[in-house]
Order: structure tokens, then sequence, then C-alpha cells
């Protein structure tokens, strides 16, 4: 990897835990848990991370996620993703869990969110790297499984700053879910919801008006409506985009063909991220790369891609003003 991009100093606002779940690991938990998995081998699970669209994606990594069984798993888990995540020179992280897809299995939420806390906090004090924690609810499921869910996490609160919304996103509008939003900023959650990813402007428009999210996760197709783009802008309501995960699941058929530098172009506060780094062949630093590569970004687009990082980040005005400095101590000192 290009040395400046390593080593510029990063946020990442948009991974989900699970979809960080390596392989080898999964090999290794399944053994350990005594579960059987329908691959024989790590190179049987790599092979099988063949899909082309959102759905077939999913179906994938619900199944991966079935060997999470202990708090050490769920610890193991988020502590190699950290590791990962040093490598690449990312100084906070916002990462998102799907409690849904672990208590469905009889899984209790203490046990996710304890093991992920922990090796948050040892991430913070070994490695440096400082973090929030976002619940997202499963939106193929029920606004009622959502408000259970929400109820479950209140015990939590303080290890828990934002809910948000992924899964299968055309046919689950955030509409789905404004009562649960409503509750949960209520009980003190920022807020925030993957959308304008494979579903239309129109539900980033109810993300923003229904569930008054603070970040667009995804966000990319609001580019087909205009008078969108100007809301977004004047706003500066960031965007969480993932180049490599659009690829691999087609919302741009090339990396080439991506629209971050049309978005930033119109003045959006665009940030780099890597979604589910195991399935979508990178980490965050590999998603800087691809956009520099492919889109001929310049390295002061790539400075102003990691200073979008922190400002749109869920830090105290006075720690992303920290992290800010140091970005741009990074980019004097190589000018
Ligand atoms: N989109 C929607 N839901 C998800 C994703 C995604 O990219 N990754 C994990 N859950
Ligand atoms: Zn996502």
């Amino acid at each position: 990897m290009d040395p400046f991009i390593r080593d510029l100093p990063k946020a990442e606002l948009h991974m989900h835990i699970e979809g960080s779940l390596e392989p080898e690991l999964m090999f290794q938990l399944a053994q350990r848990n005594d579960i059987e998995l329908p691959y024989g081998s790590v190179e049987e699970i790599r092979a099988a991370y063949e899909f082309s669209n959102l759905q077939d994606f999913l179906d994938i990594y619900y199944a991966g996620a079935g060997v999470l069984q202990t708090e050490q798993d769920f610890y193991d888990m988020t502590w190699a993703y950290l590791e990962r995540a040093k490598a690449d020179t990312v100084r906070h992280v916002e990462i998102f869990f799907d409690p849904q897809t672990h208590t469905d299995r009889g899984i209790a939420f203490e046990t996710v969110v304890t093991g992920i806390h922990r090796a948050l906090v040892d991430g913070r004090d070994e490695l440096g790297i400082s973090f929030r924690l976002i619940l997202c609810f499963l939106r193929h499921l029920s606004a009622e499984a959502a408000m259970h869910t929400l109820e479950m996490a209140l015990p939590y609160r303080e290890w828990i700053t934002a809910v948000g919304l992924d899964s299968s996103e055309v046919g689950h509008p955030p509409e789905k879910f404004r009562d649960v939003f409503d509750r949960a900023r209520a009980e003190g959650f920022l807020t925030v919801a993957h959308a304008g990813e494979e579903g239309p402007p129109a539900y980033i428009e109810q993300a923003l008006d229904l569930l008054h999210v603070e970040r667009i996760d995804h966000g990319v197709r609001c580019l087909e409506d205009d008078a969108l783009v100007e809301r977004l802008r004047e706003a500066q309501v960031p965007l969480t985009v993932c180049p490599l995960s659009n690829v691999k699941l087609r919302v741009f058929d090339r990396i080439e063909g991506h629209n971050l530098a049309h978005l930033m172009a119109r003045g959006l506060k665009v940030t780099v991220n890597s979604d589910d780094p195991s399935y979508f062949g990178g980490y965050v630093g590999a998603n800087y790369e691809a956009v520099a590569n492919g889109l001929g970004l310049a390295r002061e687009d790539l400075v102003t891609l990691a200073r979008n990082s922190f400002e749109a980040s869920f830090l105290s005005d006075e720690d992303k003003a920290a992290y800010v400095a140091e970005v741009e101590a990074y980019a004097a000192e190589r000018s």
C-alpha cells in the first residue's frame, strides 16, 4: 500500500463488526465451538464469497456469524479488526453491531455487547484507538422486533452511542422504524441509517426527516436528486461511503465508475469506509487506495477525506480538533 495512505491518520465510521470476521477466524471459532460449517476449509469459505448483490451477500454474512457463541468470540473478532485498523493508522472507530443476528439464535445481548465493548476498551488502552459503538436494527425484521432490541440495549446505554439501520434496504424504508427511532432519541441515542445504497433518494430524505439521522450510511444514490444534494451540502450531512463494498455488490460496476469524486465535487461531506472488510476485499486503507487509483484523487483529496472522517464522527469538538490537527500536521510534513 502507498505509505502516504497507510500512514494518514483516519477514522472509520461505517464498519459492521460481523463483516470483519475473516475466514481463518470463522474456521477457528467453528472448531472451538463444535459448529458444523458447510465449508471444509478456509479456502472453501473464501471461494463462497461470490455475491453480486446485497441480498446474496447478506445470506452468507448471517450464516458466517453463526460461529459466534461466547463473549470471548465477540472479543476475538473485535480485537482482530482493531489490529487491522491499527495497521492502517486508524485512530478512531465507530463500529456497528447487529444484535438481532445473535439474539435470534439464542445468544444473550449481554454476551455480544460485553465481548465487543471489552475489546474496544483494550484497543483504546493498548492500541490507542478511540471508539464509539452503534447498534444496528435489521430492517428486514419488524419494527416491533427493533423496539424489543432497543429495550434490551437500555441497560448498556453508556456503551452505545447511536442506533442505525442495516440489512435489505429496498422494501424496508426508514419510515417503518420511525417510532423506534423516536424512542431511541428520547432515550439519548444519536441516530444514523443506511440509505441510498440500493434504495432510492427518497429513503435518504425519509432518514433525515423521520429518523433525524446525524449521518447517512452510503447515500451514493443522492446524486439522482439535485434538491437532495443541495440539502445534504447545505447541512453538511456526512455520507459514509464504502467504495469496495459498492463495487462488490454492483452498486457501481467498477471502481473507475464510482461517484465518490462527484460527491466531493458537489461539496458533500464524504468519508471513506470498509463496510464489511472480510467480505468486500479490503480494510479502510485499501478503500482509500482504490479510490485514489481508480478515480485519480490527489493527495489533498485524500487529506480532505481523512479530515472529514474525524469531523463527521461522534467525538467531542475538542477531540475532533486534536485529530484534525494530527491530519494537518501529517499533510504539512509531506507536502
Ligand atoms: N448494507 C446493508 N446491510 C449491511 C451491510 C450493507 O452494506 N453490511 C452489513 N449489513
Ligand atoms: Zn453497511
